[in-house]
């Protein structure tokens, strides 16, 4: 019989990773030497579906493998440097990519655009040529702009599988969870918020209607926890005062979206989380990127569901999302054109 605290530990764990059945997946991370990398890269060391990690960056990814690569589980590490990129590509099946610089104080995302754009766009070209088959989470931002740019390099590569490309706006859902539950006086399992739209201000909009403990959520508060779920990264960027943004917190949403798309390549069902895809939804209107619930399979984007019932003031927050988001991913496709 298991020991208590090694029962709560297990059950812990099991929070970030849960594994079924499990194949051979290697897992490169763009990006490894930095402020998401490096966590990032530990969290994917410690998940029993990663069977190999290929850490690679301009700076630093060889001093992060040899570290990780102690700790004692099942997969082997390899690093990489500068000039290793197609060597760290080769043979991956899943590529996550937090390389880029990160906001300051007083800067949007889209402020990003101009060094990221072509750090992404170099990124997937090299990704369209040695893993054209690989699946690919963007994590830089903008990523209403950067998930269009790896889209529009891989078509002209003539790689673009639509069911292989996701902007991962997972820290949305998680920080919608954790405020909820922290107005709610609940445990953030029992508070998810479907996050739907895309990844940065008026562009995130959360669907608290369609959850019990959302629902009861009225007036100033309501107003409140929204703004606080759209921008909860500013929250982060002052109080790290010029140090950069978000990476912890992001490692760990990082580590849960690459962990859920990996049960779902392993063939578990009913894998349902909000990711930024190639989405039908709103493409009537020329938006053809959108983050709604998605199911992961075998092949990656298994079904995308549509939004569901949503109150009058979600339609308010939509009708402010979409007009952004679709000018955001028109500059993503016009920097590759
Ligand atoms: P960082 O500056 O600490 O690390 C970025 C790393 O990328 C550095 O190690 C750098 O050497 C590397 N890099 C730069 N150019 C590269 C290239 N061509 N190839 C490989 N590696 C390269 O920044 P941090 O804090 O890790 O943030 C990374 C990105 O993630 C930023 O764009 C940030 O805005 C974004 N981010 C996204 C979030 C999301 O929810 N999707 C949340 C938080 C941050």
């Amino acid at each position: 019989m298991l020991s208590r605290s090694v029962a709560r530990t297990l059950s812990s764990q099991s929070r970030l990773f849960s594994s079924s059945a499990t194949r051979q997946t290697k897992v490169a991370v763009l990006g490894a030497g930095g402020g998401i990398g490096q966590p990032l890269s530990l969290l994917l060391k410690s998940d029993p579906l990663v069977t190999s990690l290929s850490l690679y960056d301009i700076r630093g990814a060889p001093g992060v493998a040899a570290d990780v690569s102690h700790i004692d589980t099942a997969s082997e590490v390899n690093g990489y440097a500068a000039d290793q990129l197609d060597q760290a590509l080769d043979g991956v099946k899943v590529v996550v990519i937090p390389a880029g610089v990160p906001r300051k104080p007083g800067m949007t995302r889209d402020d990003l655009f101009n060094t990221n754009a072509s750090i992404v766009r170099d990124l997937a070209t090299a990704v369209a040529r040695v893993a054209p088959t690989a699946h690919i989470l963007v994590i830089s931002n903008p990523v209403n702009s950067t998930v269009p740019i790896v889209a529009s390099t891989l078509d002209k590569a003539g790689v673009f599988d639509p069911a292989h490309l996701f902007g991962v706006t997972t820290l949305d859902v998680v920080r919608a969870a954790r405020f909820l539950a922290g107005i709610s006086n609940a445990n953030p399992r029992d508070t998810p918020v479907t996050v739907i739209g895309g990844h940065s201000g008026a562009t995130i909009v959360p669907l608290l209607s369609q959850s019990s403990y959302g629902k009861a959520v009225t007036g100033e508060a309501y107003e409140k926890i929204v703004h606080r779920i759209q921008f909860g990264g500013d929250e982060v960027v002052k109080a790290k005062d010029g140090a950069g943004s978000a990476t912890l917190s992001m490692a760990y949403a990082g580590a849960k979206f690459t962990n859920a798309l990996l049960r779902g390549l392993n063939g578990q069902k009913g894998v349902i989380t909000p990711t930024f895809v190639k989405s039908p939804l709103f493409a009537a209107q020329g938006i053809d990127f959108f983050s709604s619930n998605v199911e992961l399979g075998v092949n990656g984007v298994e079904k995308i569901h549509p939004i569901g019932p949503i109150s009058a003031e979600e339609q308010k927050l939509l009708d402010a999302c979409l007009p952004e988001l679709k000018k955001n991913i028109e500059k993503g496709k016009a920097f590759v054109a």
